[in-house]
């Protein structure tokens, strides 16, 4: 399916690990909707990752970038700029790393060094990307910024950790920076709140069987799948959505509002 709804626009797409990664099925959604893209991750990924087969897919560069460093998100900037050849208009950040959860700590008992790693790649990365590319000029008039978030940022799901705190802070972010990007150049900068995915990072977090079943259970018309969520990421981008910005958008099948389905119902009554 394409309507051309990215024709003429070009960005950089954060966070393609493997086929499973919601950046990478956005990657080719974006490229068969007519964008250009750069694609970027941390250089340990592309080890283990896949990337250049995406990279051939859709036809992109690959420049790599440990969003934890000003140095490598300033060279990733400067090099999009000029494989471009100017701005442009788009970046999807896909990003998540919980170095607390990966070293198995419980959330009473947290190491604050890593919290403060944690932290930096999932949520201030947002801030870093952001102001490298507003001190650039990098980003075309209503261009479009979009970062995943999950709800754990307003409700409590124990084994999420940390990560609950850095959702938190990257949909503050989205908030605060888009104010500041909105103002100066129209730019738009809002989070995805994404239903349970079945990637690596997804499955990183403890009982995640469990919880997406219940979270499918829960939601009216089922769990977003990360098909959908590349789908409403192109709408994000495109210029459908021009005047959406410092929002946090639940994409998540009506989960996010919903009190209680009869199929759990059902469950509890057996
Ligand atoms: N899978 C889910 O259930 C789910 C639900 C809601 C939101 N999300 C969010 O979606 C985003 C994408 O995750 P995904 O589920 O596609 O998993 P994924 O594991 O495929 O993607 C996470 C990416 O983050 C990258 N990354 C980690 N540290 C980095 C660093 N220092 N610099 C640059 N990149 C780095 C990884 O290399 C990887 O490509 C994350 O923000 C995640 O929290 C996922």
């Amino acid at each position: 399916m394409s309507n051309q709804l990215l024709k003429g626009k070009k960005g950089i797409i954060f966070g393609a690990l493997d086929e499973k990664s919601i950046a990478w099925i956005t990657a080719i959604r974006c490229f068969e909707e007519g964008a250009e893209i750069v694609l970027t991750n941390a250089p340990v990924a592309m080890r283990m990752g896949e990337i250049n087969k995406l990279a051939s897919l859709v036809n992109a560069p690959v420049i790599p970038c440990d969003v934890s460093s000003d140095e490598d998100v300033e060279n990733l900037v400067t090099e999009s700029l000029k494989h471009f050849g100017g701005g442009f208009d788009f970046v999807l950040h896909s990003i998540g790393m919980s170095l607390n959860v990966r070293k198995g700590k419980h959330y009473t008992d947290i190491d604050y060094g890593f919290n403060s790693k944690t932290l930096d790649i999932s949520a201030m990365s947002l801030h870093r990307v952001l102001a490298t590319c507003m001190k650039k000029d990098a980003i075309n008039d209503w261009g479009s910024v979009i970062a995943l978030s999950y709800i754990a940022a307003q409700r409590v799901f124990p084994d999420y950790n940390e990560m609950a705190d850095a959702k938190a802070l990257l949909e503050s972010v989205a908030r605060s920076f888009g104010y500041q990007y909105g103002v100066k150049k129209h730019v738009r900068v809002n989070t995805i709140s994404q239903s349970p995915t079945k990637t690596t990072a997804g499955s990183g977090v403890k009982g995640f069987d469990g919880f997406i079943n219940y979270a499918e259970k829960m939601s009216p018309l089922g769990n977003a799948s990360a098909a959908d969520c590349a789908n409403y990421i192109v709408a994000m981008f495109s210029d459908l959505t021009r005047m959406v910005t410092m929002q946090n958008l639940f994409h998540d099948g009506g989960f996010s509002f919903t009190g209680v389905t009869q199929a759990i119902i059902e469950q509890m009554e057996k």
